[in-house]
């Protein structure tokens, strides 16, 4: 049987919510990864150092006996974030970072930015700190084409932000496009991407095959296959600047089986499968570590994981769903085989 052993991974895009669902969600990834960098777009927002310490001892609290799993926290940035936060979070070893969304952007993203230049301050901080921005990086101009809000991002706000935070360190998260891999590639090694396995596997084609598939829908929304070619290009190229980010974002089945359904992928109960098997149709196997286990923790100036975690060429079926019959998460491939399996 063909088995592949790797450095432990680390998910460093993740949202694993509070409550039940984190109870259902976190078992998947503390199996798979050592550490994963969590995000705060919880309900309220996780602004404060306090907020996210409280969110991370509920994590801890609902992991697996004898898990050593690793939640690494960040801050929800908004126009109010005061500047003593920012100094507070970078004396604070569980916070790793500060997550922009532009207002209305995305799930829970309401408390955003909706002025990129009134918190030229906040950033200045950030860079003066050392502490990475983690960008969702789509326009929000409802009249924008919805295909093209990332590349207009990165042409307009990213380029200005990077040009005006010549050091600041930032992390593109899920990029989709041609444009912002190459944007990535053509800039400085403080900036950096995520990409998500339902971006590398598939194309917008997926999300409308003999009907509405609202499994597939996710922000950025997956693009047409020639962007998807450039992210797996990026991803098995063994350049340091692309990593693996899940960006796992669970919704319940019933909210995203509805006339308006919500957007995000859960792919935390495969999640290194997925990249395996996107990988291998790319015959680059041997790129898989660098991208899920080295990457992305020199970006983050963390120590690389001693562990290691294998996985064998057998396939298995994704069940419906996680949790239970009312309450329940309907994951990517539900009810399709994966060719790979963690031991
Ligand atoms: O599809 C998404 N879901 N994209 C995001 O940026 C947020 C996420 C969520 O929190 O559900
Ligand atoms: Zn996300």
């Amino acid at each position: 049987m063909k088995t592949l052993t790797i450095t432990k991974p680390d998910d460093w895009h993740i949202h694993v919510r509070n409550g039940a669902v984190l109870k259902t969600v976190l078992p998947h990834t503390a199996k798979q990864f050592a550490r994963a960098i969590i995000m705060p777009n919880l309900k309220p927002p996780v602004t404060t150092v306090v907020q996210a310490l409280a969110y991370r001892s509920e994590i801890l609290a609902a992991l697996p006996l004898g898990s050593n799993f690793n939640p690494l926290m960040t801050l929800y940035l908004t126009a109010q974030t005061e500047l003593s936060e920012i100094k507070k979070a970078a004396e604070t070893e569980f916070i790793q970072a500060f997550k922009m969304y532009p207002a209305g952007a995305t799930t829970n993203s309401d408390a955003g930015v909706a002025d990129i230049s009134g918190i030229y301050s906040l950033l200045a901080e950030l860079e003066k700190y050392d502490l990475p921005l983690l960008i969702h990086g789509e326009v929000t101009d409802p009249n924008c084409d919805i295909f093209d809000r990332e590349r207009l991002f990165v042409d307009t706000t990213l380029t200005e932000i990077s040009h005006k935070f010549p050091n600041l360190r930032i992390v593109l998260e899920h990029v989709t496009t041609t444009e912002a891999v190459e944007f990535v590639m053509q800039t400085g090694s403080n900036i950096a991407a995520t990409i998500t396995p339902q971006h590398l596997l598939y194309n917008r084609n997926a999300l409308l095959a003999g009907g509405l598939r609202p499994h597939y829908y996710c922000l950025p929304i997956i693009k047409r296959e020639s962007h998807r070619q450039s992210l797996i290009k990026a991803a098995t190229s063994g350049n340091p600047k692309f990593f693996l980010g899940t960006d796992s974002a669970p919704h319940l089945t019933h909210t995203k089986e509805n006339a308006c359904g919500c957007a995000g992928c859960y792919s935390a109960h495969a999640a290194i499968e997925l990249y395996a098997e996107a990988f291998e149709q790319a015959d680059a196997l041997d790129k898989l570590e660098g991208f899920a286990s080295f990457y992305g923790a020199d970006f983050y100036r963390l120590p690389r994981n001693a562990d290691t975690i294998s996985l064998t060429k057998t396939s298995w079926r994704v069940p419906p769903y996680y949790g239970d019959e009312v309450s329940n998460i309907t994951p990517l491939k539900a009810g399709e085989e994966i060719n790979w399996k963690i031991l």
